[in-house]
């Protein structure tokens, strides 16, 4: 490995408009050989498989122009390495060093220092962004190994040092991820997916159809009014009865109890409602499409109490289904949610919220997303 990290090439460091533009432009004049975004995703070059020494001489560097000292290694994600650094010698503020490759990554740092700048005003809304310092930027050489002549542009993002959320409030947030390590997150939880204000307009979307099929097997549009418990023999009527059903039904006692038994029983009680079979040439019978509309349950029951990873209108990028919050989500998620949308409205996209990107200020207990790497301007309202 010796040799192979050496021969930086140092270019313009504060990134405020002009100077981020004459990077750019050196950049692409000089450097035929550097590997860029998209070549680096094609053949799998990810400074995060780098080895510990390796990375830690790139930050040591990106440190030193930052003027800050660099600390141990804190943490890896996907697209960085995050490093403790101290400002100053001795008294300087905590900070981090996320060392990556990904220009991404530069600009939602930057996006969040500025629009947190421009919410001065609003520090209720400012507060779930970091506070993001000056960010650095050097030209790595390759000097051995198969990349040998080619090179890499690696930034230096500097901001607060932050901690990770307590188990209670990560699981206040997030829900279990499994199991909850908190009884008093899980007690939470289970009375908030357990509501009636909650779970009866869950149950009634689960189980709706937009279509469904004619005597002569041919498949219709319902009119709105028919969709929910489009399945079940008796429609809506069937529907509502089954719905006292599920609200007599014993509450889970814990989220085991939620698993094994509460959303099993619930499942059958709507099976036991369909339609009568239609036959082969039908199609799927209307059983199993409560089944499969019965196993959807859980995912919107949960989405609608934790904070998403992404904002509503991605959903069609992934083709996935899914809820948000409401006012009648827990607090805490209600009032983080709300937050994400708002930024909207300053011309940010939430992304990529989960539970390992959002950490706590610990001068002040606030929820901060400390990865903003995915963040993305959108226009302002
Ligand atoms: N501001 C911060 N303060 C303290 N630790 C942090 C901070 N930002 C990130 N980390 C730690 O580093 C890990 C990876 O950082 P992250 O920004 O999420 O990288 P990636 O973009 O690769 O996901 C985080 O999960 C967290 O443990
Ligand atoms: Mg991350």
């Amino acid at each position: 490995m010796k040799g192979y990290f050496e021969g930086w090439r140092r270019y313009l460091h504060e990134d405020n408009g002009t100077e981020k533009i004459d990077v750019d432009v050196l950049a692409k004049a000089s450097d035929k050989n550097i590997i860029g975004g998209k070549e680096a995703m094609r053949q799998g070059i990810n400074l995060v498989d780098f080895d510990a020494d390796a990375v830690r001489k790139i930050a040591q560097e990106l440190a030193n122009q930052l003027g800050g000292q660099l600390g141990k290694e804190l943490g890896r994600g996907a697209m960085g390495i995050v490093y403790e650094m101290r400002a100053s010698a001795g008294e300087g503020a905590d900070m981090i060093l996320k060392v990556t490759q990904f220009p991404h990554e530069k600009r939602g740092y930057t996006l969040a220092r500025w629009k947190k700048k421009k919410l001065k005003k609003n520090p209720e809304l400012a507060s779930i962004l970091p506070d993001v310092g000056k960010v650095v930027d050097l030209i790595y050489d390759f000097k051995e190994g198969w990349l040998k002549g080619r090179s890499i542009k690696i930034y230096g993002i500097s901001l607060e040092r932050l901690a990770p959320l307590p188990p209670r409030v990560k699981e206040q947030l997030f829900g279990h991820g499994g199991k909850f390590k908190n009884p008093e997150a899980e007690k939470d939880w289970i009375r908030a997916i357990t509501d009636p204000k909650l779970l009866i307009p869950v149950l009634r979307e689960a189980f709706s159809d937009k279509h469904t099929v004619d005597t002569n097997g041919k498949i219709q549009e319902l009119p709105p009014d028919e969709r929910e418990y489009a399945w079940f023999k008796g429609g809506k009527q069937a529907g509502i009865e089954f719905e006292k059903q599920v609200l007599e039904l014993e509450p889970p006692a814990n989220f085991r109890d939620y698993l094994t038994r509460w959303l099993p029983q619930i499942g059958r009680r709507a099976e036991r409602r369909a339609l009568p079979d239609r036959r082969d040439d039908w199609g799927t019978p209307p059983n199993r499409i409560i089944q499969r509309q019965s196993v959807s349950l859980a995912k919107r029951l949960e989405d609608r109490i934790k904070i998403p990873q992404y904002p509503p209108e991605a959903l069609k990028y992934f083709g996935i289904e899914g809820a948000f919050p409401k006012d009648d989500a827990p607090t805490p998620v209600s009032t983080f949610f709300n937050k994400l949308m708002k930024l909207k409205d300053h011309g940010v996209d939430f992304w990529d919220t989960h539970s390992e990107n959002v950490m706590m200020r610990p001068s002040t207990n606030e929820i901060v997303v400390a990865d903003v790497g995915l963040f993305k301007p959108v226009e302002e309202n």
